[in-house]
């Protein structure tokens, strides 16, 4: 080997553990080593570097957080447009749903890819010969904003692909959603808290601002993670024929898919496993709202088409809010112990999904004025996943109210 190959091999040895201890470490909650050790590791890798910077790796994390701060995001069209799902609430849609399906494949085996609805912000993700050239939010599903640099500083994305198994495509598009995982959610807002800034409503609104941040160094330090759910293009086609094979084949090259999904031989399994994905919600690291069925068979699915803007073979089936309605008794300022003041709504005693809720945090004035709350107003909470309360005001049809439950 020459001295170059040798560097490089070395480089990609700590690149590679250093992304298994950050996944281990954002996103599945479990460190495997010490800080210290990680970051001893983290500098053995810069000393290289700066030893030999024409060996640098394209997906180093130690220039994760370079980049300049952009004045605004570029305007991306999508050469596949992201289209949106129906939904399904109950049994009985469900197996409409399926009806429908057998109807326009008679005599047809149907399997279903059944996979958990995640609950973040769907983008999409270019690779030309196995380098991440593009992330692109969903935007109106035809155009979407160019939010590379901060995509770059997701720790759990692959950079580079690379596989023993399979040969890297000339293009990959993948599709997928970010989310915050909720533990690395609720320190952000545990920090956040502690330093007097502004805390997050849910996962769900800390993602999104997260990733629309114009400088990459504040993304870079909120704990991001993408699972993948789907495959947009691929160059030379990839030979895969279901659903279910291509997030196996997408895991290949170190792309996370949800904690769960399942190949089901009937509608009627297709409603166990909801009922099995509702139960076991609080234990998912992240925030779900359902789950999306989809035909198995990729033959199948061109079969089936598209109705307007949606899939025929595909749905979402969203769990149901447990919710309960009250009224707003009073609206008071808190103070915090480095003196910061949050507004909490005191409610009219309510119980929801087992727990007495009295108090809602509505986090800043900002949030009081965009959700335009009032004493004596009637509001419905409801539990969103175990994360806190939510509540939604009743009293007309302003828009959805988000709460987080007062600690
Ligand atoms: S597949 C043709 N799979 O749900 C559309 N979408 O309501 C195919 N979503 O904007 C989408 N988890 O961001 C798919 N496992 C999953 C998903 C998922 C969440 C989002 C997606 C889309 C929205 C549609």
């Amino acid at each position: 080997m020459t001295q170059d190959s040798t560097i490089k091999a070395q480089m990609r040895q700590l690149i590679q553990i250093l992304a298994k201890h950050n996944h281990a470490y954002y996103v599945m909650d479990q460190p495997t080593i010490e800080d210290s050790e990680y970051d001893q590791l983290f500098h053995q890798l810069k000393a290289l570097e700066q030893q030999y910077p024409e060996c640098i790796q394209a997906d180093t994390p130690t220039n994760k957080v370079g980049g300049q701060a952009l004045p605004k995001f570029d305007s991306i069209t999508h050469v596949v447009p992201m289209l949106s799902l129906g939904n399904v609430f109950n049994q009985e849609d469900l197996f409409a749903f399926a009806r429908r399906i057998e109807e326009r494949l008679p005599n047809q085996k149907i399997q279903y890819d059944v996979e958990l609805k995640f609950d973040g912000l769907a983008i999409s993700l270019w690779y030309e010969n196995g380098i991440l050239v593009r992330g692109v939010t969903r935007g109106d599903g035809e155009t979407g904003e160019d939010i590379t640099q901060n995509v770059k500083t997701i720790r759990n994305l692959p950079k580079v692909l690379s596989s023993d198994l399979v040969k890297i495509p000339t293009l990959l598009e993948v599709r997928g959603e970010v989310l915050m995982p909720k533990a690395g959610f609720e320190k952000l807002n545990a920090e956040n808290e502690a330093k007097g800034e502004k805390t997050f409503a849910n996962p769900r609104n800390a993602a999104a601002g997260s990733l629309r941040q114009l400088d990459p160094a504040v993304a870079a330090s909120r704990p991001l993670a993408f699972y993948a759910y789907g495959i947009a293009q691929c160059e030379p086609n990839h030979g895969l024929t279901s659903m279910s094979e291509s997030l196996q084949w997408l895991t290949n090259f170190g792309f996370a898919v949800g904690e769960r999904h399942f190949v089901c031989d009937s509608i009627q399994e297709v409603q166990e496993k909801y009922e099995q994905i509702n139960a076991e919600r609080p234990n998912l690291s992240v925030e779900i709202d359902g789950m999306v069925v989809k035909v198995d068979d990729l033959k199948q699915q061109q079969q089936l088409g598209f109705l307007s803007r949606e899939p025929r073979w595909a749905t979402a089936y969203k769990f149901p809010a447990v919710a309960a309605l009250t009224t707003v008794e009073n609206i008071d300022w808190q103070v915090g112990r480095t003196g910061t003041l949050t507004p909490v709504a005191r409610l009219n005693p309510v119980a929801v999904g087992g727990v007495t809720v009295s108090n809602v945090t509505l986090h800043n004035i900002g949030e009081i004025h965009r959700l335009d709350v009032r004493v004596g107003d009637t509001v419905s909470v409801y539990r969103s996943g175990d994360v806190g309360v939510t509540m939604n005001s009743s009293v007309s049809s302003r828009t959805q109210l988000d709460f987080q439950m007062a600690v």
